[in-house]
């Protein structure tokens, strides 16, 4: 499989993109350009073809988690001298209210997952980290899996797993 997305760039329409959350909005229209400019994440976009309205973006940034907040059962088999665990923060993820409840969520999320997995195999990632903004995006991402980390909102998803939906 391919990527669908592709990166962020001028022709595509951010001032358009409405997804119902305010700071996921305000994100794209002003502050995603910048941040990809000084190297701060990675925004892809999905847009359709023939007005380039974003349909849907997400964003990707190195992270790292420290190793007290791994589930038991998970860091037992981790070695103890890493004191944070490498991984990957998708950090936004925002489907535009007209093609919301169509499977392109789900569609951008495998692609999140494969573009993690690709870079995974280039500079070390034990997992995906998500932030989710609420109840609601818990909920989307409990759905596929994303276990919860604890004292944190943050919830994540071995590289091993996703890695077993693309090998
Ligand atoms: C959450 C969001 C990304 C889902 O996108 P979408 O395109 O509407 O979702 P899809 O149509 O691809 O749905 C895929 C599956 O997830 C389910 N789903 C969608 N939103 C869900 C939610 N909030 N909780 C649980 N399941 C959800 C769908 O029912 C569908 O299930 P099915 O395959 O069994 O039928 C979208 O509603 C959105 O952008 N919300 C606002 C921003 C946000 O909350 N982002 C989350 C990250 S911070």
């Amino acid at each position: 499989m391919s990527q669908i997305s592709e990166p962020l760039n001028s022709t595509h329409k951010k001032s358009d993109f409405s997804c119902g959350k305010e700071m996921l909005d305000t994100y794209i229209q002003k502050q995603a350009n910048q941040d990809v400019k000084r190297k701060l994440s990675a925004c892809f976009v999905i847009n359709e073809t023939e007005t380039n309205l974003i349909k849907g973006y997400y964003t990707l940034s190195n992270n790292s988690v420290a190793s007290e907040f791994i589930p038991g059962q998970i860091r037992k088999k981790l070695p103890r001298s890493y004191e944070t665990i490498p991984t990957t923060l998708l950090g936004r993820l925002a489907i535009e209210d007209r093609f919301q409840g169509q499977g392109i969520g789900k569609l951008i999320l495998i692609d999140a997952l494969k573009r993690s997995y690709e870079i995974s195999k280039t500079i070390g990632s034990f997992a995906v980290v998500v932030d989710p903004i609420d109840q609601e995006a818990e909920n989307f991402y409990n759905k596929y899996g994303f276990i919860k980390l604890p004292d944190s909102g943050k919830m994540f998803l071995p590289m091993k797993t996703i890695s077993q939906l693309f090998e």
